[in-house]
């Protein structure tokens, strides 16, 4: 089963996990960057605010080439980041078996059900949140248990 763990991060937290997430089924993994640079919270609570589509970089993989996709985002303002928001309005994945995950510091709110939706003509195995002190063996956990059922 050729597996992708695509995933956006911008403190580093999201990708500890989706790094763990990769390992553990032998994954390959793609980050979503912005092509705006995001250095600060400012940039990041600009761009909410602005609430329009921006742009992001070329992808190192095409997840067209992928059976199997864990999705992961923080939660930004209790929804989806909107890097990986933009990606998706970009770039369509279809009919393939996905796996949501997000990383949230207190709540977070609608990011699973966004995900969910924009992934919608795809089988969804498995979606969870994870608190962002959460451990790689926790992801790792989930991962296989998801894996095995794909
Ligand atoms: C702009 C911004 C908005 C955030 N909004 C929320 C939120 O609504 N709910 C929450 O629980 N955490 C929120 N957080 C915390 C992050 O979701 C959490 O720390 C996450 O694990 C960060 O992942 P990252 O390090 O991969 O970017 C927010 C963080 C940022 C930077």
């Amino acid at each position: 089963m050729k597996t992708l763990v695509l995933y956006y991060s911008f403190g580093g937290t999201t990708r500890r996990l989706a790094e763990a997430i990769a390992r553990s089924v032998g994954a390959d993994l793609a980050e979503i960057r912005s092509a705006v640079p995001l250095e600060t919270r400012e940039d990041v609570s600009r761009l909410i605010e602005a609430r329009k589509k921006f742009e992001i970089l070329p992808l190192e993989k095409d997840p067209a080439d992928y059976d199997l996709i864990f999705l992961g985002s923080p939660v930004w303002a209790f929804q989806l980041a909107a890097p990986l928001k933009s990606f998706l309005i970009q770039k369509k994945i279809e009919k393939k078996k996905v796996a949501l995950f997000c990383t949230y510091r207190l709540f977070p709110g609608l990011a699973l059900w966004n995900l969910s939706r924009a992934l919608r003509g795809n089988k969804i195995l498995a979606k969870t949140a994870f608190k962002s002190d959460s451990t790689e063996q926790a992801a790792e956990i989930w991962a296989k248990e998801t894996f095995s059922k794909a």
